[in-house]
């Protein structure tokens, strides 16, 4: 095996209209530390100042496109003037350090805490004795606004200074629910086949990617995931038509991400050990990322064997601010720590993991 300088994971790769150093990159991560209007503040510039690194990407937290689009607390949204602003200095705090950052567009669909609209009137299951939080299926004639609110976020994310938006279409989320079968029982354009349920999806990057550019556009994928109850009756075919429409109609997106079947949401999972993103990366001829339980050998493996792979980390990138240093100079990790994953404001868990220096000055 190759050593972690030399191999490809420290090469440079063009990445939309960006060229990165390396191929270690933050993987988006909910972390519940905006304000109560959404507003990331000055905590966050401090997060993602840390985990920046000279020509290294960073994928933000999921964020709501809209007002609507959901209902968790201090989760960070990009629809108002303040909003834009507080991005504006957190990717100026990260293009000083040289470093590169995706906003990722978020709508909650029947995951939302209240109820919200979706493919169809499909509610996640609940613990016993809660009642259900039905979604509302939306209306034919509505779907052109949600796709506008998409649009919206991502103008609004170039205006924050974001160098690329990537489409949250993974893990149960609004687009997922409208993709796999057992969330979509609609009968009109959007529901039934593979190609109406991966309509939306492609009206979405073409209305994204006409407004920023398919160079600036990305999107993610998690086909195998069980996550917030998500079942395809055939993923291997949704997700492989779906792939090879956005390889024929957007080949210039700046990446498509794929989640690996051993990761559930935020956690690893049991899975089927013939589940594979070979079909999709077989399909897709641009940038590939990959996240899901990656170490430091299997990335080096991973882009030892394909060209055109970044490798994305969450947990560990999480853990550990300066993780492309600690990777190349194979310096030990710090432990992550559950509990303050989503410790709401808190300081805890968030900016205090310590850098490599500073763990071995202490
Ligand atoms: C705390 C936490 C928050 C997460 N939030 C998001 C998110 O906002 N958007 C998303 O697409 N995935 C999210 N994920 C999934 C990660 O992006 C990633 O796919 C997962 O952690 C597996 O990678 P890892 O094994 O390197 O941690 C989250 C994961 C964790 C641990």
């Amino acid at each position: 095996m190759a050593s972690a300088t030399s191999s490809n994971l420290f090469k440079p790769i063009q990445l939309g209209n960006k060229t990165l150093k390396h191929r270690v990159a933050m993987a988006p991560l909910t972390r519940f530390r905006a304000d109560d209007d959404h507003v990331p503040t000055d905590l966050s510039k401090t997060y993602y100042e840390q985990r920046a690194s000279d020509g290294g990407l960073i994928i933000t937290e999921a964020t709501f496109i809209s007002e609507q689009a959901g209902h968790y607390p201090n989760v960070p949204g990009i629809w108002s003037n303040d909003q834009i602003k507080a991005w504006k200095k957190i990717t100026d705090a990260v293009h000083v350090k040289g470093g590169i950052i995706y906003l990722q567009l978020w709508h909650l669909g029947r995951a939302d805490g209240v109820p919200n609209v979706s493919a169809s009137a499909i509610a996640l299951p609940t613990a016993e004795g809660k009642e259900p939080n039905v979604p509302r299926a939306l209306e034919t004639s509505e779907i052109p606004q949600i796709v506008d609110q998409y649009k919206q976020a991502a103008l609004n994310s170039i205006e924050a200074g974001f160098d690329g938006v990537v489409i949250h279409s993974a893990n149960g989320y609004f687009l997922d629910q409208f993709l796999q079968s057992n969330s979509n029982k609609r009968t009109d354009k959007y529901g039934g086949s593979a190609e109406n349920r991966a309509r939306i999806v492609l009206e979405t990057i073409e209305a994204v990617s006409n407004a920023v550019g398919q160079e600036r556009t990305a999107i993610r994928f998690s086909p195998y995931s069980h996550f917030q109850d998500m079942h395809d009756a055939n993923p291997v075919e949704t997700f492989s038509l779906l792939t090879q429409a956005v390889q024929d109609r957007f080949p210039n997106l700046a990446y498509l991400h794929f989640v690996e079947p051993r990761i559930s949401g935020d956690s690893d999972a049991e899975h089927d050990s013939a589940q594979s993103l070979k079909p999709f990366h077989d399909i897709w001829k641009g940038v590939f990322l990959r996240a899901g339980g990656l170490t430091l050998e299997s990335a080096i493996a991973a882009a030892e064997k394909n060209e055109k792979e970044v490798l994305v980390f969450g947990r560990a990138f999480l853990a550990n601010p300066d993780l492309p240093l600690r990777f190349k100079n194979g310096w030990e990790l710090n432990q992550y720590k559950r509990d303050t994953f989503y410790a709401n404001k808190s300081p805890v868990g968030y900016i205090d993991y310590p850098f490599y220096s500073e763990k071995t000055q202490a």
